[in-house]
């Protein structure tokens, strides 16, 4: 089969690189001062989409330094898991990994407490960078964190801390809800029960509630261990199809499985896959709640990788999403089913979840500004998707584009790209502490076709102009998250 475009873009770079004082078209504003951050899948040894899933190349984090008007540098570096150090002729890095869990770090960077984390989620831990992006080690808060940790934490912007809801297959049925103190400490730490072993990809976060998305994904025995000889794989499935999803798995038999896998398969792969007879539920937790007071709310089937912000409207907590038909029934790599912003609103009084779609086109990374996390929030920010199935709906529109959704007024505004050229994540970053909400620029890594290498592009939040753009020396593959971490004050 011929690779799709999504699948091209995700062809992996083989060198890293340092270049110093970038050129740059328009200009880059006086007030970015700091690091803009992005990792992605990154294999070291290539990307088969037929063989291999998305979701499990090493990770590489690329990185620009904008200070003073100018892009002072652009890095890419493998975070250096130990197979990445070993690959490399490295030594190992410090740090107690989970359960034997040291997978590919590669699905999200941002900065909390001075430290630059590359995030991923399932019971891996994160690990620590420079502010240059060498890997420190594997991170575990000070020895406050007990197992893995999650890609998509948030934080609230009046306190700072980092709220997280973690999934491990390890942990029965229970993800673990925590929140990270602005110094960087774990302070307090919920367990909640679920409906078995679900692929818990992001949360929502309000000022009073954390929403939980318990969704169709799960772990899946048959994928967990695919390519293992049989006398391994046959007593493998059966020990895990009894206990997965419903009772806690000791962390010395985790440790000694993920080392039969690494030695035994040719890659554990990401073992969740679409479940049909798990259902598909919306979950509310106050954030002082403990274990049992979650409150679940039945929906259709979907998945949801992304949440966009949610806030509260009364007792009425909305929350906006883009929502997946399905996901992982037949693939590895997203693309089942057009992927669409919509606005879920979840009423304890009627006990029901009312979803409307926003906008239909094919989209995905949503993001808002950081600062109106878990508040009401006007605009909202994705990009267009090429995912397989969406694709014949890209006939009338130019994937390439960035979506500016105002749902205030219930419209959204295009900026595109131009043809040939493939936007990642987008994220706004204000003009100043208290600019307005689109008062700022959004920026992400466009690559271009043609020249073969990429842009760091900077776009007015308020008119979707162009406002500059850094150009790199090289390729960005796409990728997934990405954050703009200010320098310190
Ligand atoms: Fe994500």
């Amino acid at each position: 089969m011929t690779p799709s475009a999504t699948e091209r873009g995700y062809a992996p770079v083989r060198t890293e690189h340092t270049a110093v004082d970038l050129a740059v078209t328009g200009t880059v504003p006086e007030h970015l001062d700091g690091r803009y951050v992005r990792i992605g899948p990154n294999p070291m040894g290539g990307f088969d989409p037929e063989a291999d899933h998305l979701f499990a190349g090493d990770g590489m984090v690329h990185g620009v330094r904008l200070r003073g008007g100018r892009a002072e540098w652009y890095r890419n570096r493998w975070v250096r898991t130990a197979d990445v150090s070993r690959a490399l002729g490295e030594r190992p890095r410090p740090g107690r990994v989970h359960a034997g869990m040291d997978f590919a770090v590669n699905t999200n960077v941002l900065g909390h407490a001075g430290r630059t984390l590359a995030l991923v989620e399932g019971g891996t831990r994160p690990y620590e960078l420079t502010d240059e992006l060498e890997t420190v080690g594997a991170c575990d808060f000070d020895g406050t964190l007990p197992g893995g940790y999650t890609a998509h934490p948030h934080r609230d912007p009046d306190t700072g801390e980092l709220h997280a809801v973690s999934y491990f297959f390890g942990w029965g049925n229970r993800v673990q809800y925590s929140v990270l103190t602005a110094a960087g400490r774990i302070r307090r730490i919920v367990d909640v029960e679920v409906g078995g072993s679900p692929m818990m990809h992001d949360f929502a976060l309000t000022d009073r509630h954390v929403i939980l998305f318990d969704l169709p994904v799960t772990f899946d025995p048959r994928l967990a261990t695919r390519g293992m000889p049989r006398w391994l794989a046959r007593p493998g499935r059966s020990l895990l199809s009894r206990v997965v999803g419903r009772t806690p798995i000791p962390e010395p038999v985790i440790a000694r499985a993920a080392w039969l896998g690494s030695r035994y398969s040719s890659g554990l792969g990401v073992p969740y896959a679409w479940n049909p007879d798990y259902p598909a539920r919306v979950g509310v937790l106050p954030r002082d709640g403990g274990s049992g007071g979650v409150r679940w709310f039945g929906i259709a089937p979907c998945y949801v990788f992304h949440q966009l912000n949610a806030y509260e409207d009364g007792d009425v907590i909305v929350v906006d999403v883009v929502r997946h038909p399905k996901m992982f029934a037949g693939g590895t790599v997203p693309g089942e089913g057009v992927p669409v912003l919509e606005r879920w609103r979840v009423d304890p009084a009627s006990g029901r979840v009312t979803q409307d779609v926003v906008d239909d086109r094919p989209q995905e990374f949503p993001r808002a500004d950081e600062r109106l996390v878990g508040r009401r929030h006007r605009y909202g920010y994705s990009v267009g998707a090429d995912t397989g199935a969406g694709r014949e709906r890209l006939l009338d529109f130019d994937p390439d584009v960035l979506f500016k959704h105002d749902l205030a007024a219930g419209t959204t505004a295009v900026h595109r790209f131009g043809p040939g050229r493939a936007a990642g994540e987008f994220v706004f970053v204000p003009a100043s502490d208290d600019a307005d909400e689109d008062e700022g620029v959004l920026m992400g890594y466009v690559h271009d076709a043609a020249t073969g290498r990429s842009d760091l592009a900077l776009v007015d939040a308020q008119t979707l102009e162009t406002v500059g753009l850094v150009h790199l020396p090289v390729r960005v593959p796409s990728g997934f998250h990405g954050n703009w971490i200010p320098a310190a004050p």
